[in-house]
């Protein structure tokens, strides 16, 4: 298993460059499943959750090729509809396929996902809005079985904002019969790439950027070509891991209106932030001010750079509180932060940070992918040596992050232990 050895205490400087957002891509490799043909995606990272979805997608049929930053899928001869437990166990996104196979193969069998590190993650509203497009869905044996010769339209209204039931949904309802509305539907910017994709390939979906979705079914959709945008969860941790240095830094080919809240929040724990076009440059203050968080579904403060901004916050000159509402139980990190010498203690679902002079290097364990990604950049700000293990899960959303960020500066190896 591959760990890294960061030697600590250095000061990051240059520019870095975004991917493409692994958290769009995923569900619209998904939609290709929609229009039989080939159908192109440009800035595509190399990341292994996009290989393990490419895995699935092969065996229900389709075909993939992924060369440089272009990926295309050819769905022509999709015809299986089961997502094994193997791959669903390895990456919950898997459960992207049922809206699009339903609404294609009028059936999908998909492994019933466990829960994960950072939380018990439930899918009841993505099988209670197939119900309601008309489908017969049960579980049993752990897998989710659904059945629907032709889905219908209708209203829904999901009982908490979920990125992943909106999306899910509106992959079932593109193809439905009549109109579907959806209400309290996710505003991310990930479910309005996934509307643009979907409406490129002829859906007919209005109401992008609300709480509020109108679906009009169509008989068919077409294969499309599509660039994917920039990942503003790795756009923020290197936003993040600048403001742990004490050098410029500019953070290239991102979408800062999709950063204002950690934007806001930098420029409040004291960092000088300039927004030009797709980049931004970041200075960090001497001492960072304490600044609280409360994570919250998009435009709030996003759960997946909770983890990062808890380590900025252990530098800062006082006490911060972070508190998760999305995933309470996402702090499998402030124990391994703990041994890098943070003051972090924790009350339910809220975080107290003690801020501290300084971190000291040590070993530690990535629990998850965000979670990592925080433990590199504590690694990278704390004195001495620290050695991250398990580090498969940041390879599961960061392309190359010890590249990216040697480039700046930091010191990290990859070593198979
Ligand atoms: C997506 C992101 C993940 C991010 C999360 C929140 C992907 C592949 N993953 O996950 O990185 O942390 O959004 O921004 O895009 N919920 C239910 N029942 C459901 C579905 C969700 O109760 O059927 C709850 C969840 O437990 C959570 C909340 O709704 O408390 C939001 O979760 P959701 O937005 O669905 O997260 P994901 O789509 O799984």
């Amino acid at each position: 298993m591959d760990r890294f050895i960061i030697v600590g205490n250095r000061n990051l400087s240059g520019e870095i460059l975004v991917s493409g957002a692994k958290n769009a891509i995923l569900p619209i490799m998904a939609a290709c499943l929609l229009a039989p043909g080939k159908s192109v995606l440009k800035n595509v990272p190399n990341l292994i959750d996009l290989k393990t979805m490419s895995h699935l997608l092969r065996i229900i049929g389709a075909r993939i090729e992924h060369n440089g930053d272009t990926m295309t899928i050819d769905s022509t001869d999709v015809c299986y509809f089961e997502a094994p437990y193997e791959l669903v166990s390895k990456m919950r996104a898997s459960i992207y396929v049922l809206g699009p196979l339903l609404a294609r193969l009028g059936e999908a069998r998909v492994s019933f996902p466990g829960g994960c590190a950072i939380g018990t993650r439930p899918v009841d509203l993505h099988l209670q809005a197939m119900e309601s497009l008309g489908a017969i869905v049960n579980v049993e044996h752990g897998y989710i079985n659904a059945q629907a010769s032709q889905l219908a339209g209708a209203e829904i209204h999901f009982a908490i904002s979920s990125v992943g039931a909106t999306i899910n949904t509106l992959m079932a309802a593109v193809l439905a019969k009549g109109v579907t509305i959806l209400n309290n539907a996710a505003m991310e910017p990930e479910v309005d790439s996934v509307i643009d994709f979907l409406n490129k390939m002829g859906a007919r979906i209005s109401g992008k950027g609300t709480t509020s979705l109108r679906i009009e079914g169509v008989e068919h959709l077409f294969p499309v070509e599509m660039s994917m945008i920039p990942d503003r969860i790795e756009a923020g941790t290197f936003l993040i891991a600048a403001a742990l240095s004490h050098e410029p830094v500019t953070v290239t080919n991102c979408e800062p209106a999709h950063l204002t809240i950690l934007i806001d929040k930098l420029r409040e724990a004291g960092c000088q932030l300039d927004v030009y076009g797709s980049s931004i440059t970041i200075q960090a203050p001497e001492l960072l001010n304490p600044v609280n968080i409360i994570t919250l579904p998009y435009p709030g403060f996003p759960t997946d750079l909770q983890a990062q901004f808890m380590v900025l916050m252990t530098l800062a000159k006082g006490v911060s509180l972070i508190e998760d509402t999305i995933f309470p139980d996402r702090y499998m990190h402030v124990a391994e932060l703990n041994r890098l010498q943070a003051n972090i203690s924790l009350n339910r679902n809220i975080a107290t940070v003690k801020g501290v002079p300084k971190l000291s290097g040590a070993e530690v364990m990535a629990t998850d992918l965000r979670a990592s990604a925080a433990l590199v950049l504590a690694g990278i700000a704390a004195e001495g040596q620290t050695i991250v293990s398990r580090i498969y899960h940041i390879d599961r959303g960061y392309d190359r992050i010890e590249t990216k960020l040697m480039k700046l500066g930091a010191k990290i190896s990859r070593e198979n232990a």
